[in-house]
């Protein structure tokens, strides 16, 4: 079987697989990123993982190498300035690196651009030739597809949604500026909004004896599938926010969808509805019903793999063509 490798290089773990043209996954793990430690202990770690992995998945052939990862640049090949790989220092080199060893193109992108490739050849934006795809996790992602091509601008980290002002003189970011989408709609953005929520009043909810460390996204729906009005009130806003911003980029970019995906999107109607309902509102008029809100169909762990795999495999049709 001809395969790509996937690999998703988070803050904490790092997810490794092979993939398949239709999207299936036949060997994948996870590994510690150990990104406080040298860039050489990761490498070593994702080589001796890929040669275990490669006895796992029987008969393949490997063609091309993709990586998602924050900060990546595809243009340089680099991953720049990362703020949660502390240890790797200023840039590393990392698609050559493993194209030094692997033998097979490598290509490197951001990891929310790396999900609208992965929905684009085997998700729900199937087809499509401009949508953005929204990553809603510990941050706010997005990966923007023109003309059937991800967006990457003049220097390679076009998409930054998550840090769009949206609330002036707003809630302090991990970039180190104020009032970004991300601090508002992410996983951590819920959080804080409950918290706040919490606090105007008076402990009368089902959270009201969480602390924030110990308070999850997912208690937050937990919550609201419980009755709880002030969980509902939490994605209320959150929507209320994200639907917005996402009137704002359908003036710029005129997509077909919207497709939400990651941990907070799985929270279904408390999430969709509001985001909808503002998005619509907040549209210029002659963009009124024109962009589907969806979300992600991929499911399970391996999600993060098949976007750097779809990745992979268009670097590896463009080597063919
Ligand atoms: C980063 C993006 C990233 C997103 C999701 C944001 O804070 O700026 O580059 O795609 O988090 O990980
Ligand atoms: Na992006
Ligand atoms: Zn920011």
């Amino acid at each position: 079987t001809t395969v790509t490798l996937g690999i998703d290089v988070g803050g904490t773990n790092t997810k490794i697989g092979f993939v398949d043209r239709h999207g299936r996954c036949l060997a994948s793990t996870h590994i510690p990123t150990g990104a406080d430690k040298p860039f050489d202990n990761f490498l070593k770690d994702v080589f001796s993982t890929v040669e275990e992995l490669k006895k796992e998945a029987g008969e393949i052939e490997m063609v091309a190498v993709g990586i998602g990862a924050p900060n990546a640049n595809y243009y340089t090949g680099k991953i720049e300035k990362a703020v949660n790989l502390k240890g790797w220092g200023e840039e590393v080199a990392i698609a050559d690196l493993m194209q030094e060893h692997f033998k097979v193109p490598v290509a490197i992108t951001n990891d929310a651009n790396a999900a609208a490739l992965g929905e684009m050849k085997f998700g729900v934006a199937q087809g499509m030739k401009n949508f953005l795809v929204v990553t809603l996790g510990t941050g706010l992602g997005s990966g923007i597809i023109v003309n059937g091509d991800l967006l990457y601008g003049h220097d390679g980290f076009a998409g930054e949604l998550g840090h769009i002002n949206v609330v002036e003189d707003g809630r302090i970011c991990g970039c180190g500026r104020r009032g970004c989408l991300e601090t508002y709609v992410s996983a951590t953005g819920i959080k804080r909004t409950m918290f706040e929520l919490l606090a105007d009043n008076n402990g009368s909810s089902l959270l009201s004896n969480k602390t924030f460390e110990d308070l999850e996204a997912k208690d937050i729906f937990d919550a609201a599938e419980q009755g709880d009005e002030l969980a509902k009130e939490a994605f209320a806003v959150t929507g209320e926010i994200l639907g917005k911003a996402l009137a704002d980029t359908i003036a710029i970019f005129s997509p077909e969808a919207i497709v939400l995906f990651g941990g907070l999107a799985s929270a279904g109607d408390y999430i969709t509805s509001p985001t909808r309902e503002a998005m619509e509102a907040n549209c210029l008029s002659i963009f009124k019903g024109k962009t589907r809100l969806v979300v992600s169909n991929l499911e399970g762990d391996n999600t993060a793999i098949l976007g750097s795999s779809a990745l992979a495999w268009q670097e590896y049709e463009k080597q063919q063509a």
